[in-house]
């Protein structure tokens, strides 16, 4: 399966990605990675790793529907099976999201339906919670909506700031990303009434194996 991450930023999931499929016995490759900023950090990651790269600027390429098709475009040239989102800070359309149904994944740092959209940790902490996490999910129009395909959760501890929230969260996201991947290129997971079924992993990871 070849995978084509979109990132707009410092791009640690994407590095966990690249972890993970530079072991060979990983069922899915890294075909290229699309940023829709030109300074962010991923690229050098990418670049690093000898993972092709693709600039589309949503600055540049205007209206929404043309910097999409340019996405599309890069996704198709290298021939990307399933798109993985990861810190890409653009909201996707309709056209986009029905082109990629069931392509499309992306990470976000809440145990969702909880907290969607920004600032995520900072609304975990006022809202008291004790657990928060992370999930990866299909994407659907709506943000932060869709079919999960797997949730990872942390403790929120006393004297937590959404930086420390955050950082602990973000680790669970390193193993989360590459394990769901893990499960949709191995053809483990199926969509039924809006819910996915894995067999086997990923299961939830255990909240004493985090800090
Ligand atoms: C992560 O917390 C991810 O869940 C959210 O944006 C952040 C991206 O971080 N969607 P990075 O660029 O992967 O380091």
């Amino acid at each position: 399966m070849r995978l084509g991450v979109l990132i707009s930023g410092r791009g640690s999931n994407l590095q966990a990605l690249i972890d993970a499929t530079s072991d060979d016995a990983f069922p899915a490759t890294l075909a290229v990675v699309v940023s829709n900023e030109a300074g962010a950090g991923g690229l050098k990651r990418a670049q690093s790793a000898g993972i092709p790269t693709e600039i589309v600027s949503h600055r540049d390429v205007k209206p929404k529907a043309a910097f999409e098709a340019k996405l599309t475009e890069a996704l198709h040239l290298y021939k990307v099976d399933l798109v993985c989102c990861a810190g890409f800070m653009r909201l996707l359309s309709e056209a986009f999201v029905t082109d990629w149904k069931d392509r499309l994944i992306n990470i976000h740092p809440s145990l969702l339906p909880s907290f969607r959209g920004l600032d995520v940790h900072a609304r975990a902490l006022s809202a008291g919670v004790k657990v928060s996490g992370c999930t990866v999910h299909y994407v659907r129009v709506e943000m932060d909506d869709g079919p999960i395909i797997g949730q990872a959760a942390v403790p929120v501890l006393s004297g937590d700031t959404p930086e420390r929230l955050a950082a602990r969260v973000l680790e669970a996201e390193h193993q989360l990303y590459p394990a769901c991947v893990r499960a949709i290129a191995e053809g483990r997971t199926r969509i039924q009434g809006g819910r996915v079924i894995v067999d086997g992993e990923p299961r939830p990871i255990a909240l004493s194996s985090l800090r």
